[in-house]
């Protein structure tokens, strides 16, 4: 949710700073801007809108050479997105430029005290109170940006982290953040700030990890870092383990599609590694003991979107595997019940970003309750893995495009992981029985890959459905996740109306949606000992009789649904709990194929963001 950047060298501050924003404008998307300190006054540009539409303003109203700067990329909060409310905010002397991402609750407080005191706000924004309250500071006292800041961040209540360049102290921009992310890329005569590390990939790989109420401070050649007490702050340094290329399209059309296509090496690279020599399961970020985990006696999953349908596979794998409770929460409502939590509770927080505000506010409940928190995650560096106490990182590199893809199967396998490896220290499985889900797991990537090339059928079937304006999704046990993801996908990114049953449910009510040539996907599970398979070939039956238009995904050599089956897509062999590794690619690409058919921006839907970092 917003994108920041701030950069201090001798390259051009707004070449930088941009070239970041791009790498960032998946974080929101309503309006764009940079400030750059030239000549002791701040040089600036925002246009609402995307990326483009500032590029147009640079290219119209050049800004002039600078190596200072800052840049942000919006996703509103406060004021609708228009040009007045872009950021960078700025004080009336044009002296101080902030970015914000977060909210200030305090806000109408502090604007009412600074309009008191003859300030005038020329925003809707909670964040231009900022410029005007750390202008003040400077005017008042002789101190520097670093101080000025430190006296303002303890006035603000709420989320933020801010990014600020004063026009007379070029050479320096200073950071601050609670409960929002930033980070610092530490480069070679040149220095970084930035939501995330895509923003300065392109120049160093070195990165530090910025806590909770701290400060930073860039120059040229030092990263000092501060708490909001003024106390030196601990930072841990660490290496991002991809490049550029992993952030670019790489001839794709939209990154969606890149990310779909990257599953096969997603999945493989997040089971990699995770073997000890004598065969055992081991997780190197776990770091809690055996011991530990075999005192749980309740496991919660806190999670939002997309995660919490992985949150939800898990369950039946955690539960099947371990015996062990396990009940899966959207994080958003897990705090606002009073959970019953402990010591034995393991909460598991799933999400892509590391950052999502309302997993991250369910976890610091939970540990406020004494329970023990696991994070499952694909961004080093990110603040809920920081704030657990034991971390799976799943392996996917960055997730660009708005909607998760190799973000949620990289997630499945983390979660099938992490049920493996309780089974293995509370010994309710042998190992034997773990190596071969092991085996199975090693198995999917070549799956996928086999449904990514023989996906033509698919694309076709979302082209010929991109008129329809409702379509369903049904499954059973793993199947009733991926049936909510399929419809979550198709909502989000063509803006159809999409709902995912659970199908056992659909005679207490939702059938009475069916009507004539209605397309419904069904995830219909493997053929096994349990009575699963029939109870779906009998929904089937069910739903073809009202007169919908069944889509149904089967595994090879099922031939007992296809007789009620308008159209057939195959999966490979699975067994039932691994089957959303699999079942869940078809949906993907016919969302994405259905939404560029209708002329939908597949990477960047319309109101979403990224990373939510808000509440
Ligand atoms: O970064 P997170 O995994 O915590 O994000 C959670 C959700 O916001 C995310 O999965 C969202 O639902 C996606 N847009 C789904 O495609």
């Amino acid at each position: 949710m917003c994108g920041i950047v701030g950069y201090v060298g001798p390259r051009s501050a707004l070449d930088v700073v941009i070239g970041g924003l791009r790498r960032l404008e998946y974080r929101g998307y309503d309006s764009g801007g940079v400030a750059l300190v030239h000549d002791g006054t701040i040089a600036w540009a925002k246009k609402q809108g995307k990326l483009a539409n500032l590029d147009k303003e640079l290219a119209e109203r050049p800004l002039p050479e600078s190596h200072t700067g800052v840049g942000h990329t919006r996703w509103a909060t406060h004021g609708p997105p228009s040009d007045r409310n872009a950021h960078p905010h700025l004080d009336a002397a044009n002296r101080i430029a902030i970015v914000h991402n977060g909210i200030i609750e305090n806000f109408a407080d502090l604007r009412a005290g600074l309009e008191a005191r003859g300030y005038e706000m020329v925003s809707d924004t909670d964040s231009e109170t900022v410029a005007h309250l750390i202008a003040e500071q400077l005017d008042a006292d002789d101190i520097e940006l670093t101080e000025a800041v430190r006296r303002v961040v303890q006035q603000l209540r709420g989320a933020f982290t801010l990014v600020i360049t004063d026009a007379q102290q070029p050479g320096v921009v200073v950071g601050a953040r609670r409960s929002s992310p930033l980070v610092a890329g530490r480069g070679d005569g040149e220095n970084f700030l930035a939501s995330d590390v895509a923003a300065f990939i392109d120049y160093t790989r070195e990165a530090i990890e910025l806590g909770q109420d701290q400060i930073v401070t860039i120059t040229c050649d030092d990263i000092v870092v501060i708490d909001f007490d003024g106390a030196a702050g601990d930072v841990n340094d660490f290496h991002v383990d991809w490049d550029a290329s992993a952030a670019e399209k790489g001839g794709y059309d939209w990154f969606m599609l890149k990310e779909i296509d990257e599953q096969p090496r997603a999945v493989a690279d997040t089971l990699l590694g995770r073997h000890s020599r004598d065969g055992a399961l081991q997780l190197d970020e776990m770091r809690l003991s055996d011991d530990e985990l075999r005192e749980i006696d309740k496991i919660i999953i806190v999670a939002c979107g997309t995660a919490s349908y992985a949150g939800l596979v898990a369950k039946y794998a955690i539960e099947h595997w371990t015996r062990i409770p396990c009940e899966v929460e959207l994080a958003s409502e897990f705090r606002y019940r009073d959970p019953i939590l402990g010591r034995s509770t393991l909460v598991v927080a799933i999400s892509q970003s590391g950052e999502t505000m309302d997993t991250l506010m369910a976890i610091r409940h939970a540990r406020q309750q004494r329970a023990r928190v696991l994070a499952i995650c694909n961004t080093n560096g990110s603040t809920i893995p920081r704030e657990s106490d034991a971390v799976i990182y799943t392996h996917a590199g960055p997730e660009v495009a708005v909607a998760s893809t190799k973000g949620f199967l990289s997630q499945l396998v983390a979660c099938y992981l992490l049920g493996l490896y309780l089974a293995q220290a509370r010994g309710t499985k042998y190992g034997d029985e773990i190596a071969s889900m092991m085996a199975e797991l090693e198995a999917i990537p070549a799956g996928i890959q086999r449904l990514l090339d023989d996906a033509g059928p698919v694309r076709e079937l979302a082209r010929e459905l991109s008129g329809e304006r409702s379509v369903l999704f049904l499954g059973r046990h793993t199947g009733y996740p991926v049936a909510l993801e399929g419809a979550l996908k198709l909502k989000e990114l063509a803006y159809l109306h999409a709902e995912g049953f659970a199908a056992g449910e659909l005679k207490h009510g939702p059938i009475a949606l069916i009507e004539d040539g209605l397309p419904v996907f069904v995830i219909v599970p493997p053929r096994g000992r349990d009575q699963l398979h029939e109870k779906v070939v009998s929904n089937i039956q069910e739903i073809r009789a009202r007169g919908a238009r069944t889509i149904v995904l089967v595994e090879d050599g099922d031939d007992v649904v296809t007789e009620y089956a308008d159209t057939v897509i195959r999966l490979p062999r699975a067994p039932t709990l691994l089957q959303p590794l699999l079942a869940t690619v078809p949906l993907q690409i016919f969302a994405a194929e259905l939404a560029d058919t209708l002329g939908c921006d597949v990477d960047q839907p319309r109101n979403l963001a990224k990373s939510v970092t808000v509440e």
